[in-house]
Formats: C-alpha cells, sequence, structure tokens
C-alpha cells in the first residue's frame, strides 16, 4: 500500500475560517488521584481493549484510493428525495435545476456532514481530555486518556478525507458549537460524560452507521468502520463510569440530569437544512424551505425519521441503564413516552455489545486465519 502524508495547508482552509480560534472558558476542577489501586474491573477490561484495537490512520487506511466526489452521492437518502422532488414545487426557486445541481448539491450535503463529523470529533478530543482531568477515578481517567487518543485519531482522518478526496469543509454548525461548548465549560465533571458519551456519541454512531450502510467506497467504508469501533466502546465507557456515579446522586441532582436529556432530544429537534450549502448553491434558504417543506408532505418523506430512529435506539437504552428514566418518580419515562421515545426503551445493548461493533478486532483476526 503505497501512505502519502498529507499536504501541509491547515483545514478547513479557505480565507472565512482564519479567524477561527475559539477560547473556552472551564469551570471544573481538575482531580489528581493518589490512589492508582485498579477498583472497576470493567474500565480495566474496557481499557485493555482499547489497547489492543488501536489502529494507525497513515499504515492501516489506504490513502492512495482515488475518490470521485460526484461518485458518492447517493440519491436515494431522504435528503436528496426531497430536494429531487422540491424542483417540481410550483413556484420552485430550483425549478430550472437539472442532473448536474442535483450532484453538486449532493457533493455539497454529503462535505457539510464529514465537515460536522470532523468538527464533532475535535470537540469529543477535547471532551475525553477533560474527562482525563476531571473524573476521580484512576481506571476512568486511564480510558479516557485512550479515548483522547482515539478522538485524536477520528478528527485527523475526517480531516485528511475533506482535504485530500473531497477539496474543502464547512464550518462548525452554531448548533454543534454551542452543544459541546456547554459541554467543555460545566463545572460538573459527569455532564461531559452525559452530554459527550451518552448523547452525541448515540447521535454519531447513528450518523456513522447510516454513511456506512450507504457508502460504497473502500477508503471511507474501512474508515467509518475503524471510527465506528472505537465510537462504541466509548458509549460504553460513559454508562459503566454514569451507572455507578448515577446511583449516589440525590433526586434533585437526578433532575437536573434529566433535564439535559429533555433539552437534547425533544426541546431540541430543530435541526436545520444546512443553510451553508444552499448558501453555496446560490440559492436563498429562506426562499427554498418553502418548496422543500411541501415537497417532503408530498412524497411522504420525512428528512430525519431514519436518523432519530437509530439516534434514540441507541439513547433510550442507555438512558434507562444510568437509571434516568425512574427517577423522580419516571419524570423523564412520562416526558419522552409523550414523544413517542419509549418504544426504543430495549433496541439496542452499546453497554456490552462494543465488541460486536470491533471490526479492527475483526479484521486482525481474519489476517491471522489466512
Ligand atoms: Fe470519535
Ligand atoms: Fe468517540
Amino acid at each position: 500500500m503505497t501512505v502519502t502524508e498529507p499536504e501541509s495547508t491547515a483545514l478547513p482552509s479557505t480565507a472565512e475560517m482564519n479567524d477561527s480560534i475559539r477560547l473556552i472558558r472551564d469551570n471544573a476542577d481538575r482531580i489528581y488521584q493518589w490512589n492508582y489501586t485498579r477498583e472497576r474491573p470493567q474500565l480495566v477490561t474496557l481499557y485493555n481493549k482499547a489497547m489492543a484495537s488501536q489502529w494507525n490512520s497513515v499504515t492501516e487506511l489506504d490513502w492512495s484510493t482515488n475518490v470521485d466526489p460526484e461518485g458518492l452521492v447517493d440519491r436515494s437518502t431522504p435528503f436528496m428525495q426531497i430536494v429531487i422532488a422540491a424542483i417540481d414545487e410550483p413556484g420552485s426557486p430550483i425549478a430550472t435545476w437539472g442532473d448536474k445541481e442535483i450532484t453538486q448539491i449532493g457533493v455539497e450535503n454529503l462535505k457539510a456532514s464529514l465537515s460536522q463529523f470532523m468538527h464533532g470529533e475535535q470537540g469529543a478530543m477535547m471532551t475525553a481530555a477533560k474527562i482525563v482531568e476531571t473524573v476521580p477515578w484512576i481506571d476512568a481517567k486511564y480510558y479516557a486518556a485512550t479515548q483522547t487518543m482515539d478522538e485524536a485519531r477520528h478528527t485527523e482522518v475526517f480531516a485528511r478525507y475533506l482535504q485530500e478526496k473531497m477539496g474543502d469543509a464547512y464550518t462548525m454548525s452554531p448548533a454543534l458549537e454551542a452543544q459541546i461548548v456547554a459541554l467543555l465549560e460545566d463545572s460538573r465533571w459527569d455532564i461531559a460524560y452525559l452530554g459527550m458519551q451518552i448523547v452525541i456519541e448515540s447521535l454519531a454512531l447513528a450518523a456513522f452507521g447510516d454513511l456506512l450502510r450507504r457508502t460504497t467506497e473502500p477508503l471511507l467504508k474501512k474508515l467509518l468502520r475503524y471510527v465506528i469501533s472505537d465510537e462504541a466502546r466509548h458509549v460504553a465507557f460513559g454508562i459503566l463510569s454514569l451507572q455507578e456515579y448515577y446511583e449516589n446522586l440525590t433526586e434533585a441532582e437526578l433532575f437536573d440530569r434529566q433535564e439535559f436529556m429533555l433539552e437534547n432530544t425533544i426541546r431540541n429537534r430543530n435541526r436545520s437544512t444546512n443553510p451553508e450549502i444552499w448558501e453555496r448553491m446560490n440559492v436563498s434558504v429562506a426562499d427554498v424551505l418553502p418548496s422543500l417543506t411541501s415537497a417532503a408532505g408530498r412524497i411522504g418523506v420525512h428528512p430525519y425519521a431514519d436518523f432519530q430512529k437509530a439516534f434514540f435506539s441507541k439513547l433510550v437504552p442507555n438512558t434507562r441503564k444510568l437509571g434516568l428514566l425512574d427517577a423522580n418518580n419516571g419524570y423523564l419515562r412520562k416526558q419522552w413516552q409523550e414523544h413517542g421515545l419509549m418504544e426504543f426503551e430495549f433496541s439496542d445493548d452499546t453497554a456490552s455489545d462494543y465488541d460486536t461493533y470491533d471490526a479492527v478486532a475483526a479484521d486482525r483476526a481474519a489476517a491471522t486465519n489466512n
């Protein structure tokens, strides 16, 4: 396999990104732990697995693979179906669009998604590093250190894929930025876990899984399989740590965490249609939105239905394991019930099935057997 080193240009490379430093003040205390006794066997197991399944982004991915960005466009995604249908809406601002523009917006949409993955991964790297500093248990500090490395690799591979194969990247979406910055600022160490390992990593598993099922491009496929292997362990890390901690919180403290989950699910569902994509296509978002909404209704496609289903199938069972559904007389359970989330209560089990996601170990076992 030929290995090419990434070019030195920093990503995102456009002038709009030059003013790109964001200062964040963390309000959490750092904890130095003098007790080195390994007291949490499940975290020890997870840490050992994390060490064994580290992978090398330079030698284990074939960066010489030729990628045609237009060939990556999948017209069967809910987003693409809605865009294509919107062309025929009465008074549609994209009425003149043909094949060329459809492909172009498909490429832009994929770039936008991969860009948010990249920025989110950097946020995950910083959140994991915050956990190293703030969690009081030595086993959790060790594990979070391996996660910090995992997230560095994830950030790096998405950045490199965007730079070398897609050409450029988008800036971080304000919604994702606000979500991650809030975790980095919070004074309570468990909120970094709850927001990242439980909420955002469940989101990431759903989004990466969706793209992996759709893509046939071998480099992106392998990259996603390996990233997902790591993410599944990260979610398990969150559950194993918070389960123990939440057993000892008061109902009032648990109520704050239940509210946090509501903020991150039913109260915050307004995921926008990536306004920056439309800007690049020289179409005003305000103009195109009515056509998109009406087209979605006409063809009966909900833009985020599949995605939300995959997200809630991970999130709801994991929240149950933390005891957050039933604290305060089932406060969160009742709220989620009203919004139809409780049908996912027993869907997935990322606390214990992370081994089944380990494509890195599977590939290595297969290579040894051959
Ligand atoms: Fe990650
Ligand atoms: Fe992660």
